[in-house]
């Protein structure tokens, strides 16, 4: 983006600048590695959030607040929804939520009409496992390491229908990505219908090679869905190009949208063959999306806040905010990987992660690790304890606004940490 788009793209939302144009000219060619570690840009870019002075906010990968601009711009439609009430739904709320949605699929390199918004990733992945036509003896395969809930919903699937899952587990630190797409594939029989896969692990931050895992699954004729709560306005990339039938992401994450926004991406070939959870005109044969989107009435000023949340992502923009948030990552894993009695369960190839890494001290249980972090070094984080997944440590995710010195005190609590392990405390 050149100094005039950030203008207008800043400008138009009703953003306001966040970078002086003398400091904006000073980055704006800078390659995005370089900038990644210039500390006087991200400080202009904190200063655009309010933090709690208690703590270093180290958990933005449940829920990522939204910047002041967003949030006054989101107040200011909470206002306006009210005001006008019933007109506003009946004159507004549909040109409006178009808008978003199509600023939404040029966000995600899709058309309009294969994506609409839904409250989140659960939301949207469920309409899928939930709209196949299972039958007795259909098989799905999923892993580990994917969200607990949406393994979930497939058992119920399984208990309703008779359909069968199968579980793989992703290796925490593969070699190379044939060795993870070689697990997927063993996993495949005549019988299997869809594959889910996470496009980043939550506990972990790994990122798989969710292109060549669909290549060799539509191959084999299985159907992809992608579980992209983490990736979405994280990393850089178009949704289709991962080659995915399905793609789900919540907004309220790294797009730094209000709770209760995601996005739903279905490939137009797709939509006529699933069913819808709730009821509407439109019918299970239509290729028309928004036939999955039928929640009834809605807090719709959550969904305009969107617009302005993507104003924000832009101005900063998407290959800026991959790059810092990569850095970030690596500035304080790398300081501790090696460290006696730290283990760490994030792959150890920069490409396979960005922000989000996963920590453990040998001998200390991961919540017991998270409530010392809070209660004596006031760093939040959250703690992962799972067998079937094999982690056992914090999840670490620091957003934009984290500073690198804020991360060394991170390292000294979890060097000082291991060093009592291995004393015998
Ligand atoms: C991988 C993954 N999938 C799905 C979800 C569910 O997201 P939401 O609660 O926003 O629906 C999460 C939440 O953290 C997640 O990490």
């Amino acid at each position: 983006m050149n100094k005039r788009e950030f203008l207008r793209t800043a400008g138009g939302a009703g953003l306001g600048l966040f970078l002086s144009p003398r400091l904006w000219a000073q980055y704006e060619a800078m390659p995005v590695e370089r900038l990644a570690e210039e500390e006087a840009f991200w400080l202009a870019i904190r200063g655009k959030y309010r933090l709690k002075p208690d703590y270093i906010n180290l958990e933005s990968g449940y829920y990522s607040m939204q910047a002041e601009p967003v949030l006054e711009a989101f107040i200011k439609r909470v206002r306006e929804v009210n005001y006008e009430a019933s007109y506003y739904l009946r004159t507004k709320q549909v040109p409006d939520k178009t808008a978003a949605r199509d600023k939404l699929a040029a966000m995600a390199g899709c058309s309009p009409g294969e994506l609409c918004i839904t409250r989140n990733t659960t939301e949207s992945l469920d309409t899928v496992i939930s709209g196949y036509d299972w039958k007795a003896g259909d098989e799905a395969v999923m892993s580990e390491q994917d969200y607990g809930h949406m393994l979930a919903h497939f058992r119920l699937q399984a208990r309703r229908f008779g359909m069968v899952n199968k579980l793989v587990s992703i290796p925490v630190d593969p070699k190379s990505d044939d060795e993870v797409v070689q697990v997927y594939a063993n996993a495949i029989t005549p019988r299997t219908r869809l594959l889910l896969v996470p496009h980043m692990v939550n506990i972990t931050g790994h990122i798989l090679p969710v292109r060549k895992i669909a290549d060799m699954a539509h191959a084999k004729g299985v159907d992809v869905l992608v579980d992209g709560a983490h990736a979405f306005a994280h990393i850089d990339y178009k949704i289709p190009d991962l080659g995915g039938d399905y793609y789900g992401a919540s907004l309220h994450k790294w797009l730094g949208c209000p709770l209760g926004t995601g996005i739903l991406y279905v490939r137009r070939e797709k939509i006529p063959t699933l069913w819808p959870i709730f009821g509407d005109w439109r019918m299970t044969e239509d290729a028309d999306i928004m036939k999955l989107n039928h929640t009834g009435t809605h807090p719709v000023h959550t969904d305009l806040a969107i617009t302005s949340a993507i104003a924000f992502h832009d101005a900063i923009g998407s290959k800026r905010k991959e790059a810092r948030l990569r850095y970030l990552q690596n500035y304080w894993t790398n300081k501790v990987r090696g460290v006696p009695n730290i283990v760490l369960y994030t792959p150890t190839d920069p490409a396979r992660s960005c922000a989000i890494a996963n920590v453990g001290i040998k001998g200390m249980d991961a919540m017991e690790l998270a409530k010392s972090l809070l209660e004596q070094d006031k760093i939040f984080t959250v703690g992962v304890e799972s067998a079937s997944a094999g982690v056992h440590g914090v999840r670490v995710t620091p957003h934009v606004f984290i500073q690198p010195k804020e991360l060394d005190k991170l390292v000294a609590a979890l060097t000082r940490y291991a060093r009592r392990t291995s004393v015998g405390h």
